[in-house]
């Protein structure tokens, strides 16, 4: 850890103060809804939620492998030591599942050779690995060297950029954490994305984490000695915090040794089935609640705060030091549209023109398993229309759209997408556009959900057409 470089708050405040006047005009043109609601567009179109029920037949029916073979991996863990109040996963909570845990180690093992099986492959070959969760690493070290084990024995890793594992940073600690950390690297994760969400001690406590700032500073340079790159991730906007609380937390976290920093905006209705706490606390107001002024002056300073010290925003959200440090798996998914499989409860595939995801529910995910088949139950294969507004919403929400990438994944050219749209995006600086590439703007990239709900078909949109203001700028409108 360096020295606390302190900023001027003044200046910071008046600067965020003045880009709301940008935010309400937004609002008047039918931009933003009048709410000021947060809908994150995040990896997905159509929303996670409204995807139909599919059967595994039909989500393969006449799927190739691209020509490479190559693939993005993504495994789920679903368990945890508690509930964090922001978090709508399901997961299993607490020490008192290690029967539980061995169980569903040998059915995502399954899991992993029924799907091989439908690909008619004897190994997959990685372009990228996530391993996500709940908490991976809230395994224990012999549970965590049995999955690395049969996962890296049916995977091919001779081509992987990158193998990532999500963690939180207690599981890195105490004689336990040193024997994850270095069967890890072992197993050749290089790549370790960390879930501190704050560095304060209240609104750690506020958000229920099972961990302090002590135990955050202590997992990084634990991780930073075995080589780790490191991310690390924020939330803003949780009850309690304040303006000058984020300021301290961006501070401080700009004066750690790591290579990235991710920050979200609190999302609190639930991203799948499972609605977590959030919304009851938001509720009960025990704690103070940010409207969504304040929230959104807050990402404006975490911006101004981390580009003007070095920091570039390689991939929505995720800011770092050099163009190399970006999640391989999330930019080859969003930004590349390469095929990505998933495994486990929750997981996704993204297959080309088609996206399978799995279930929620762990009865249901075994059951499956056990009778031979993949615990997929919602998806869907995408039409053409669908396939091009998915072809351009997932870049232009995460980066920006590569005609090329655009072209190929939709045999057709991406001038012909909503031109009309596109004109009155450029017309109120939200996206500009060149030979190669269609890139939000500052003020686009601020405001991505928004830009791509725009091309949403308008029942997968968050919110009715009377919630936004009539103006031009109305996603609702052709
Ligand atoms: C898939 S979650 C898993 C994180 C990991 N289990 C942990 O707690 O460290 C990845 C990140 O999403 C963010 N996140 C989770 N729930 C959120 C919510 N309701 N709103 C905004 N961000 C959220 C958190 O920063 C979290 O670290
Ligand atoms: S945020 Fe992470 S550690 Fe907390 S309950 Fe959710 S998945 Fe588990």
């Amino acid at each position: 850890m360096t020295e606390i470089q302190r900023f001027d708050r003044t200046e910071l405040l008046a600067d965020a103060e003045q880009f709301m006047g940008q935010y309400r005009t937004l609002k008047d043109l039918g931009f933003i809804n009048k709410g000021g609601e947060f809908f994150p567009s995040g990896v997905h179109y159509p929303p996670i939620t409204m995807y139909p029920p599919i059967t595994q037949e039909d989500f393969f029916k006449g799927y190739q492998l691209p020509e490479d073979g190559l693939l993005d991996i993504y495994t789920h863990i679903p368990f945890c030591e508690k509930r964090c109040l922001f978090c709508h996963y399901p997961v299993k909570l607490g020490p008192g599942h290690e029967l539980e845990k061995d169980r569903y180690l040998s059915a995502l093992e399954q899991e992993m050779d029924i799907y091989m099986r439908q690909l008619g492959i004897d190994k997959i070959k990685a372009r990228s690995i996530l391993v996500g969760g709940g908490t991976p690493t809230y395994l224990t070290p012999d549970q965590l060297r049995r999955f690395l084990d049969y996962f890296v024995k049916r995977v091919d890793l001779s081509k992987c950029t990158q193998f990532n594992y999500d963690v939180d940073p207690n599981t890195l600690l105490g004689p336990d954490g040193a024997e994850r950390l270095r069967i890890m690297r072992d197993y050749g994760v290089d790549r370790l994305t960390i879930g501190v969400q704050s560095l304060n001690n209240e609104t750690l406590r506020n958000m229920n984490r099972h961990h302090g700032v002590k135990e955050v500073l202590d997992s990084i340079e634990e991780s930073r000695k075995l080589g780790y790159q490191l991310n690390i991730e924020f939330i803003f906007g949780f009850p309690g915090q304040t303006i000058d609380s984020w300021i301290d937390d961006i501070e401080m976290a700009m004066s750690l040794d790591v290579d990235e920093i991710q920050i979200y905006r609190l999302k609190v209705e639930a991203y799948g089935d499972y609605q977590g706490p959030v919304k009851n606390v938001i509720e009960k107001q025990s704690l103070r609640v940010l409207d969504d002024n304040e929230t959104l002056m807050m990402k404006r300073i975490a911006i101004n705060m981390l580009t003007s010290r070095g920091f570039t925003e390689n991939i929505r959200r995720v800011f770092c030091r050099t163009k190399k440090h970006v999640s391989h798996y999330a930019w080859n998914q969003c930004c590349m549209l390469y095929d990505e499989v998933g495994f486990g409860l929750t997981a996704f595939s993204s297959l080309r023109d088609r996206y399978g995801l799995n279930t929620q529910f762990f009865d249901e995910y075994y059951a499956q398993i056990a009778a031979g088949k993949l615990p997929l139950n919602r998806g869907l294969v995408r039409n053409e229309e669908e396939q091009k507004r998915w072809a351009a919403i997932l870049p232009l929400k995460n980066s920006y759209v590569q005609k090329k990438i655009y072209r190929e994944r939709t045999g057709e050219s991406v001038d012909n997408f909503f031109p009309e749209k596109m004109a009155r995006l450029k017309e109120y600086g939200l996206v500009v556009e060149d030979e190669h590439r269609i890139t939000p703007t500052k003020l686009g990239a601020f405001f991505a959900d928004e830009v791509v709900q725009q091309f949403y078909r308008s029942d997968y949109m968050p919110v009715a057409r009377d919630e936004y203001a009539e103006g031009p700028l109305n996603p609702y409108l052709p």
